[in-house]
């Protein structure tokens, strides 16, 4: 696969990231329809779709290095947003596998892994790392396994433990979240950390979602789209730093929506793991600013009409009542009426 990189930019104080034309053009805009609920929108994880983005396993785009350093930074000033439970520790071997394994296979340019038995030897050239260690003895790796590897990915990732027919969230590098925390969620069930999202719990979202996920195959991931708000292309949106990035969103004018007011696309995928049985859940996290956005004319009209029909609720949930409606009146520039069809 074809993986142009750019140099570091930051996520974070003068914001310099910015998605190039091809990065906006790959961009998994989340809407099919011109209005949007909760639903259990689950399809299997194959390559292909509505955009280059679903090609991979695990994607990654020209803000790699941008985002490996702001993760970096993340945990620097706060290391428990990586930790796995003890018991989770054949998932943190399945998981360095899957996602060696994956990133080998899809961009062979940038990453090589080469195996002797449980003799392993992984190169990744973007970040200049070349480690060779035992599979299975994590005192040949600089980090815990699970922490070694999701350090050199995109995305935020979490382990969930299958047992008494739920699941459990015992494990995480979560440093790009949307406002919730891994901390404050380890050891919660299914039903209790999806707890404060409104509407979905009375539709039996969550319900017929946890059903699908407890029959999970191995060799057969899901994927699903989530999407937010954010001001400016912050990836630690964290309630923990809630206090650096709170006063951005208030900050949000007419004259200022459309450079700083991005739109944030997680693509969600769900993993069985073989020797553990858990489910990875990557949290594959987009971000897009509206003044890019609107120059792909369908989806700034559309985007107008989701914003502008949303559930009540829902927008309070995602936090976007305050600037709301300073959204919705600059989209309406971009919307000429026109009828849509289905599809992005
Ligand atoms: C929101 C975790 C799977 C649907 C959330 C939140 C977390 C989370 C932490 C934020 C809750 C808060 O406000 O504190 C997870 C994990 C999953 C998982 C670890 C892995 C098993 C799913 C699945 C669905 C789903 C399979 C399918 C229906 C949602 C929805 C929201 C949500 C609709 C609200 C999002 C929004 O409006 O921004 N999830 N989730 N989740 N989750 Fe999940």
């Amino acid at each position: 696969m074809n993986l142009v990189l750019k140099p570091a930019e930051t996520f974070r104080e003068d914001y310099t990231a910015r998605n190039s034309d091809a990065a906006i053009l790959r961009f998994p805009f989340p809407f099919h329809e011109d209005k949007y609920m909760y639903s259990v929108n689950m399809e299997p994880h194959v390559p292909g779709g509505a955009s280059p983005v679903y090609d991979a396993v695990f994607d990654l785009d020209e803000h790699y290095i941008g985002e490996c350093v702001d993760r970096a930074i993340t945990l620097a000033d706060d290391p428990m947003r990586c930790f796995v439970m003890p018991h989770l520790i054949d998932a943190e071997w399945d998981t360095l596998e899957l996602l060696m394994e994956s990133l080998a296979k899809d961009y062979p340019e940038q990453f090589t892994l080469s195996k002797d038995g449980a003799a392993w030897h992984w190169v990744n050239r973007p970040l200049a790392i070349d480690q060779k260690f035992t599979f299975g003895d994590a005192s040949t790796l600089p980090y815990p396994p699970f922490e070694f590897i999701t350090r050199q990915v995109q995305g935020d990732f979490t382990l969930q433990d299958q047992r008494d027919n739920n699941l459990f969230v015992e494990g995480g590098m979560v440093t790009t979240q949307a406002d919730w925390s891994l901390n404050f969620d380890a050891g919660m069930s299914f039903m209790e950390w999806h707890g404060p999202v409104p509407v979905a719990h009375q539709a039996g979202v969550f319900e017929r979602a946890l059903t699908y996920l407890l029959r999970l195959q191995y060799g057969k991931p899901v994927r699903r789209l989530n999407w937010t708000l954010t001001a400016n292309p912050r990836l630690d949106t964290s309630p923990e730093n809630y206090p650096i990035w709170g006063p951005e969103k208030t900050a949000i004018t007419p004259e200022n929506v459309g450079a700083r007011l991005c739109l944030r696309v997680e693509v969600q995928t769900l993993t069985r793991l073989p020797r553990s049985n858990a489910i990875l859940f990557g949290i594959r996290g987009y971000l897009i600013r509206l003044e890019e956005l609107t120059r792909v004319p369908k989806w700034a009209r559309r985007m107008h009409r989701v914003i502008r029909d949303l559930h009540p609720e829902i927008a309070a949930y995602k936090g976007m009542t305050g600037y709301r409606q300073i959204i919705v009146d600059h989209l309406a520039a971009f919307d000429d009426g026109a009828a849509t069809s289905p599809g992005t």
